[in-house]
């Protein structure tokens, strides 16, 4: 079986929409400083591109967490593989994530942050599936709602592949 990447939303879509999501932000945070936390390893992309368009004053962590679910669907149970270096406490704190599926993942990750006490705490996320959704998760900023389909590029992977595609795909199978 070989795998084809259809593109769905081309980089110069992606960087012109990421712009826009960064003037927002520099609107909303206007005299504020903003602590961007990326979940790793999706998000990384995404937060760099979306940093660079920052003016405010950025500062940045890393969280690696992991699912306990199959790769294709995620339990809502989550383990921290790697926490932030740094507490949270009364920071602006702005979650960047690649993607928002059924969004058991952010609920438990929001939930587990919001423990920390941060002053206010925000979701960006470059991809939305509505129509996947389980649980529900209030989405602040989102790049671009997408159908029911599995993505990658710009840090999604498929099997750890295809996380550096400047645009954004949908995967498909020929046999
Ligand atoms: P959720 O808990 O179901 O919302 O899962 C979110 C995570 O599943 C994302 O952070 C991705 O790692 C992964 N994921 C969901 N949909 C896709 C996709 O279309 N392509 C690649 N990864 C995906
Ligand atoms: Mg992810």
């Amino acid at each position: 079986m070989s795998e084809h990447v259809r593109v769905l939303l081309t980089e110069k879509e992606v960087d012109d929409r990421i712009q826009a999501i960064g003037d927002q932000i520099n609107k909303d945070y206007a005299g504020k400083q903003v602590h961007l936390i990326c979940v790793l390893k999706g998000g990384s992309f995404f937060l760099c591109e979306l940093a660079k368009r920052i003016t405010v004053p950025v500062s940045l962590d890393f969280m690696y967490v992991s699912s306990y679910g199959n790769s294709t669907q995620s339990s809502g149970v989550i383990k921290i593989v790697k926490d932030l270096d740094d507490p949270i406490t009364d920071k602006d704190v702005l979650v960047v994530e690649d993607i928002v599926d059924s969004g058991r993942t952010l609920s438990y990750l929001l939930e587990m942050l919001r423990e920390r006490n941060p002053k206010s705490l925000r979701l960006c996320t470059l991809l939305d599936k509505p129509e996947r959704r389980v649980v529900e998760v209030k989405v602040d900023y989102t790049g671009f709602q997408i159908p029911d389909e599995f993505v990658v590029g710009y840090g999604l992977d498929y099997d750890q592949r295809y996380r550096n595609l400047p645009y954004i795909g949908v995967i498909e199978f020929e046999e």
